[in-house]
């Protein structure tokens, strides 16, 4: 038996994780050390979350259109663009590359992306009646399918004149996000993201969402781990190389407590009405840090 129960191939035999190579000059030396961690009492997660190369190439196809998309969003939103008008762009440019949204009838979702403004901290519907203004912040999550494959990644536009308190909290939740890339080591432990993504928000004054987090993603949409932003260095699973999950924290300005709109069950706002904001990424943990697959 093993960190996670499954029996290791022989030293000769294919590798478990698909490469083609044989089991010792692939993963052998990997499930050694998981071995040991997983006996001195480490978080490990089991191995068919660690991706290898052809997944890799499979998510970054995705994620070619999901950063397109939010290319194009970001060169085309502004005051007067409705966020019915985003949605139609996303479905657009998805058809154009033979892809599809991840969102769009996820656990009944009705639309092909999230549009969240200012108070809305995630999940908000495209609508024809939201039309953009002076002084809006939005956050457009974007998930796609391609080839089997997800990626999911999230980016804050300033609408105009946006206060500086309001734009100091989208460039917060920004660097917030860049700390918590920087804290990706292998071997390290999750909850060193989470902790330096934290610091960051907290330090600034603002507070972070304890009720969402990232996750893990390749050919599903949600893998475990879960990523806790609210979450303490050293603690959580071991960061393995292969591991691909997102960075996305919520950081609101005043209250952490949020409310999820009754009539729909899906729209999140911030429980005391002030402003939110999030920005997401996709990585891969390497063998040397990180790589940055969706953004
Ligand atoms: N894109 C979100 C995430 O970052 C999930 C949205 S689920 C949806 O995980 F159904 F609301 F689209
Ligand atoms: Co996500």
């Amino acid at each position: 038996m093993s960190y996670d129960g499954l029996k290791n191939p022989d030293r000769n035999d294919p590798c478990w994780c698909g490469s083609g190579r044989k089991y010792k000059k692939c993963h052998y030396e990997t499930d050694k050390r998981l071995e040991l961690l997983w006996d001195a009492g480490e978080e490990v997660m089991p191995r068919d979350l660690y991706k290898n190369a052809e997944d890799i190439a499979g998510i970054k196809a995705s994620a070619a259109v999901n950063t397109g998309i939010l290319d194009y969003v970001g060169e085309h939103i502004a005051a007067g663009v409705s966020t019915m008008d985003i949605n139609n762009w996303v479905n657009d440019y998805l058809a154009a590359h033979d892809a599809i949204s991840a969102d769009l009838n996820f656990e009944g979702y009705p639309y092909s992306v999230c549009t969240s403004i200012n108070e809305v901290v995630c999940h908000g519907f495209p609508n024809e009646a939201d039309v953009l203004k002076d002084g809006d912040i939005i956050n457009v999550d974007m998930s796609t399918i391609k080839g089997g494959y997800f990626s999911d990644s999230s980016r804050m536009y300033c609408i105009g004149d946006v206060d500086p308190e309001w734009k100091r909290l989208v460039e917060v939740c920004h660097e917030s996000v860049q700390a918590g890339l920087a804290a990706v080591k292998p071997w390290g432990h999750l909850g060193d993201v989470g902790a330096a993504v934290q610091k960051v928000a907290v330090d600034a004054g603002f507070s972070v969402v304890r009720e969402y987090g990232g996750h893990g993603i390749g050919r599903e949409f949600h893998e475990d781990p879960f990523v806790s932003f609210v979450a303490e260095a050293g603690t959580g699973p071991i960061l393995v190389p292969g591991l691909c999950f997102t960075i996305e924290p919520m950081v609101n300005m005043g209250t952490a407590a949020i409310t999820t709109d009754e009539a729909n069950g899906w729209i999140v706002r911030t429980a005391d009405g002030k402003p939110s904001a999030q920005w997401e990424v996709q990585l891969v943990v390497t063998e040397d840090g990180y790589e940055l697959l969706s953004w």
